[in-house]
């Protein structure tokens, strides 16, 4: 079954998938295993693996936003009633396809009616979706009163409502365990009697001051935010549970920056080549990024057993 992101979510893996995936190896098909994503954002390592692999007996993901987690749980659940309500938002939009104001009006209306969080869970999640389809970019960016703040995108006619991905990605969902809230609380669900192995894909610490900024909830994630993860990283590590962890190499922009080499200089730090679009309104460029790893055996693949 082919299931992909029902958002678009900045930092998404979608072009590392290659890299990732091949240090899961084969183990990941022939062990019965427990996978967790503390930092699921839109999910493409959760999402691929899913597709593939039906062997992996819990999965457990988990977001610190509330918003998006909310969107994950109406489509495990409620997948039908979701998409009536996109169904109306799309033909609705559509409608004002030349109508350059109207469709504006449409879209800042929601958009407030979204930042108010007092609808059901169902029209909230459609909302979320609608914005995540119309916006500038597919953004996701909120102030610090965790008001979603994106302007509108130039799309006339939109794919608001991908049925077909939804019905995808509800089934594939159906026994999944969705958590929200701070990637700590997934140290409960470790289950020592399984082998158990991490994604781990926090928000990356920007290559410079221009870069570009996502904002994906009203907490921050700086470095002595880097440096918890790392010391989370190590608890897995004497727990003896592997881990695969991605982020912004530094030495794209300065070479003499050692951040992540000092902080993570007991694992292995593989440098792989990914496009990316590093400043808004700049064209993509081939840089570098980060696969952290604990625990790897003489294939480099992550080892599983305990
Ligand atoms: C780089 S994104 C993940 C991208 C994702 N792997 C994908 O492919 O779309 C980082 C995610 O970490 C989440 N996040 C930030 N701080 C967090 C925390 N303390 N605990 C859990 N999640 C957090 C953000 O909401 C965001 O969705």
């Amino acid at each position: 079954m082919t299931a992909k992101p029902f958002v678009k979510w900045a930092g998404g893996k979608r072009k590392l998938l290659k890299e990732i995936s091949s240090l899961f190896s084969d183990n990941i098909k022939t062990k019965k295993v427990t996978y967790i994503e503390p930092f699921v954002g839109g999910g493409s390592v959760l999402f691929w693996l899913l597709s593939c692999n039906q062997k992996i007996s819990k999965i457990i993901i988990n977001d610190i936003n509330s918003d998006l987690m909310n969107v994950y749980r109406v489509i495990a659940d409620q997948p039908e009633e979701l998409i009536s309500v996109l169904e109306i938002f799309q033909l609705e939009y559509h409608a004002f396809r030349d109508n350059p104001e109207g469709r504006k009006n449409y879209y800042y209306t929601k958009r407030s009616s979204f930042n108010l969080r007092d609808q059901q869970q169902i029209i909230h999640a459609a909302i979320f979706v609608f914005l995540n389809r119309t916006c500038f970019n597919g953004l996701y960016r909120v102030n610090k009163k965790n008001e979603f703040n994106v302007p509108i995108g130039s799309y006339k006619t939109p794919l608001i409502c991908d049925k077909d991905n939804i019905i995808a990605v509800s089934k594939l969902l159906k026994n999944v365990i969705i958590l929200n809230g701070d990637y700590y609380e997934t140290l409960k669900y470790i289950d020592q009697h399984e082998n158990c192995f991490f994604y781990l894909d926090p928000p990356y610490k920007p290559l410079s001051k221009t870069a570009n900024f996502n904002k994906y909830s009203n907490y921050i994630f700086d470095d002595s935010e880097q440096q918890r993860l790392k010391e989370f990283c190590s608890l897995l590590n004497e727990k003896r549970i592997s881990w695969v962890l991605s982020n912004s190499d530094l030495k794209n922009e300065n070479q003499e920056n050692c951040f992540f080499d000092d902080l993570y200089k007991d694992y292995n730090i593989n440098r792989v080549n990914v496009n990316r679009v590093i400043n808004n309104n700049s064209k993509e460029k081939n840089i570098k990024e980060l696969l952290i790893t604990n625990r790897l055996d003489n294939k480099k693949s992550l080892i599983l057993q305990n």
